[in-house]
């Protein structure tokens, strides 16, 4: 029999036969099931599934001709993660594996084994990037404006936000520099971090600059323990690119703000220089407005300007390109179920691109 496509506009029943046969193999579930946790690579994958790589890439290589799955490529690096809305499978690809991992029985032995070995795989990376946090802790201030075009990205945070602030949470803080930024115009700061070695020198910045009304504490930008719609202004500044999941922190980020209160997202665009991964532990090189744009509206945020601020590194003769998304909390914050149509031009957004950068004296 032949399936021609649907009448209602739905999926043509030829592709969804496609994507019910890619699923119905026992390690493609378990990809699908480790995937719904986690964005991970195909090493990472083999690691997880305790299989060889040109079974895994095969795996993959179906489930993504299946549209259940996309395949990111950042540099030389290639990441697997479950399709948002599977193109020629309209909502369908996402609808389709997130019924399936529904009925995955989590308590299933394989399942289980997989899950532990993902935990260990999560928790080594953890483990790298605290040992690096710690080991760059005295340092950051003069490797953050390597990266990061410092002064200017500064004013425009500052200018992005009008009148006095009441609350501001720094996630990701630091040695609390985004704290003391904004010092005068709050009446409260709250810098959060999981680096030990990093917040002790926040607590010394914030001591040495008399700013009584700031505090830092430890915590997991993962996990936040802040009252939901308590803050006026949440800060991500060059977070993001360290997290495995970060757009579940971002849908976190945009839980504690108010209605109608502001996230500045400040992070690099779309970049290849994978010397960032291997000296600086980054996990993603950069983000693409459409990426930002679509987890913002799905946690309730609309982006309401671009500011792109470019740069030349020192460690690299490539380019880098700081950017900043503003967004505004929505008074119906409700997520979207589905995330969001990808960005359009000139659509809510106004991107001003800034003169180059002189490099901070
Ligand atoms: C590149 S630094 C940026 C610090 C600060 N935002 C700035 O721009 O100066 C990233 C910081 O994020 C912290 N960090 C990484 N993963 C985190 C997580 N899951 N939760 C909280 N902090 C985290 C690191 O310890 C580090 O201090």
């Amino acid at each position: 029999m032949h399936w021609t496509g649907s009448e209602k506009g739905g999926p043509d029943m030829h592709d969804l036969l496609q994507a019910l046969k890619a699923a119905a193999e026992p390690t493609r579930l378990r990809i699908l099931a480790v995937l719904g946790h986690n964005e991970l690579t195909v090493n990472e994958l083999c690691a997880v599934l305790s299989q060889s790589q040109p079974r895994v890439s095969r795996h993959l290589k179906l489930l993504c001709d299946a549209n259940l799955l996309v395949r990111h490529t950042e540099g030389t690096r290639a990441f697997f993660r479950l399709s948002p809305t599977a193109t020629g499978l309209p909502g369908v690809g996402r609808q389709l594996v997130d019924a399936v991992a529904e009925l995955i029985d989590d308590t299933d032995p394989v399942i289980e084994r997989d899950f532990g070995r993902l935990a260990a795989v999560r928790a080594d990376r953890a483990a790298a990037a605290a040992a690096y946090f710690a080991s760059i802790a005295s340092d950051w201030d003069v490797i953050r404006d390597l990266h990061v075009a410092d002064a200017v990205v500064e004013t425009a945070m500052i200018d992005a936000i009008d009148g006095r602030i009441g609350r501001l949470l720094d996630i990701g803080t630091g040695t609390a520099r985004v704290l003391e930024v904004f010092a005068d115009r709050i009446d409260e700061g709250i810098g959060i971090d999981l680096s030990r070695e990093m917040l002790n020198l926040a607590r010394t910045r914030l001591t040495d600059k008399g700013l009584r009304h700031c505090l830092v504490r430890q915590g997991n930008a993962c996990d936040l323990d802040i009252t939901p719609a308590s803050v006026d202004v949440t800060v991500l500044h060059h977070l993001l690119h360290f997290l495995d999941d970060p757009a579940a922190v971002v849908s976190s980020a945009a839980r504690t703000l108010r209605s109608g209160g502001t996230a500045l997202i400040v992070d690099f665009g779309p970049h290849d220089v994978e010397a960032m991964r291997t000296d600086f532990a980054h996990r993603r090189l950069g983000f693409g407005d459409e990426e930002i744009t679509r987890w913002c509206e799905h946690a309730g945020l609309d982006v309401t300007s671009i500011l792109r601020f470019p740069k030349d590194t020192a460690t690299s003769n490539q380019s880098l390109t700081v950017t900043m998304w503003v967004a505004t909390r929505r008074s119906d914050p409700t997520p979207l179920r589905q995330p969001g149509r990808p960005l359009r031009n000139n659509d809510r957004v106004t991107t001003t691109t800034s003169a180059p950068i002189e490099a901070a004296s």
